[in-house]
């Protein structure tokens, strides 16, 4: 069942975390709802831009469509991630997004301000919720890098100006994290400081952490034993998941870590098995463990075992 980003976020704010997870394709949209529904736990698929290029949009919304019949005990969001303002509209138009991400954090204050006013005026008339992006994360997002060095943490003071003046419904916060494989250079750990000071003036309101994946180490050293080359990584400390939850962090982002499945996966099973070329048995088997992953990360958000509590308040 598809509901409203707004609906899970009121079940899950100041208790857990509700993860989402980008996918691209039917095998990862099959271990996604299996890994929620066998951990009982809602959760928000989300869309980038990359994504409704890959293949074409169309295909990704048919999967999810189907997957939502095959999987009908699932309760779900289905979000646009990193979205600019034309995808946004367009995306708001499909009838088929609960919510859009409005991603103009790169434009200067104001600029932020009057690009993220006109997506949620124009979300806010259908329905659509909005999640706008305040500071700047490292890492890659879709064209745009942003080295270390030029990362910002979100101002907590801005913050609160910020929401007030464009009535977004969720704020992603720079709080340390970055986008892919190579997150921390020394010191593995989230600014909680700087969430709480957000948290104090904005009680109550959603807040988004990108750039989560873990990045786990045995994953890494799978990979690179089964041939790639992989130095230097460092991901989110999942145990970090829950007490950010408890901060107002209502929603936790997770793409890599997905990606470094599916590598895993598919460079063992073609070095294990180097005369076959059907894609299917390696297919199989990604569904089963990113399945698994899925469900090991909705236990660290706190959001496993939550579906029978959520669907008696959503009254279904
Ligand atoms: O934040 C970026 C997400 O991981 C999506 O990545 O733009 O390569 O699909 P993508
Ligand atoms: P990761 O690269 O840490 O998985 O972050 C994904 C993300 O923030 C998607 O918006
Ligand atoms: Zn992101």
């Amino acid at each position: 069942m598809i509901v409203t980003t707004g609906q899970l976020f009121k079940h899950a704010y100041g208790k857990y975390a509700v993860g989402a997870y980008n996918i691209n394709n039917a095998e990862q949209a099959m271990g996604l709802f299996k890994g929620c529904i066998s951990s009982q736990a809602p959760f928000i698929i989300q869309i980038s831009k990359g994504a409704r290029k890959y293949t074409d949009k169309r295909v990704l919304e048919a999967i999810i469509r189907a997957a939502g019949e095959i999987f009908p005990d699932a309760i779900f969001a289905v979000h646009l991630d990193h979205g600019d303002e034309q995808t946004c509209y367009e995306c708001i138009d499909s009838g088929f997004f609960s919510s859009v991400m409005i991603d103009a954090s790169h434009e200067s204050f104001d600029q932020n301000v009057a690009i993220t006013k006109r997506v949620v005026d124009k979300a806010h008339a259908t329905g659509i919720s909005v999640e706008a992006e305040l500071g700047m994360l490292g890492g890659v997002e879709e064209d745009i890098k942003v080295d270390e060095g030029h990362a910002m943490l979100t101002n907590p003071e801005e913050a609160k100006d910020f929401v007030a003046k464009t009535g977004c419904d969720s704020l992603a916060c720079a709080i340390g994290t970055s986008h892919g494989a190579f997150k921390f250079k020394g010191k593995q750990s989230l600014h909680f400081d700087v969430l709480q000071k957000i948290k104090a003036l904005l009680p109550g309101f959603p807040l988004v952490m990108h750039g989560s994946s873990s990045v786990p180490q045995d994953e890494v050293a799978r990979i690179n034993a089964a041939g790639g080359k992989i130095a230097g990584s460092m991901g989110v400390d999942p145990n970090e998941y829950l007490p950010a939850a408890k901060l107002g962090v209502t929603k936790v982002n997770i793409d890599t870590d997905g990606r470094l499945v599916w590598t895993r996966v598919h460079r063992e099973y073609f070095r294990d098995n180097p005369g076959d070329f059907d894609f299917r048995p390696a297919g199989k088997i990604f569904i089963e463990e990113y399945a698994k992953f899925i469900a090991s990360r909705n236990v660290l958000l706190g959001s496993a075992n939550q579906l029978a509590d959520l669907r008696k308040s959503l009254g279904k």
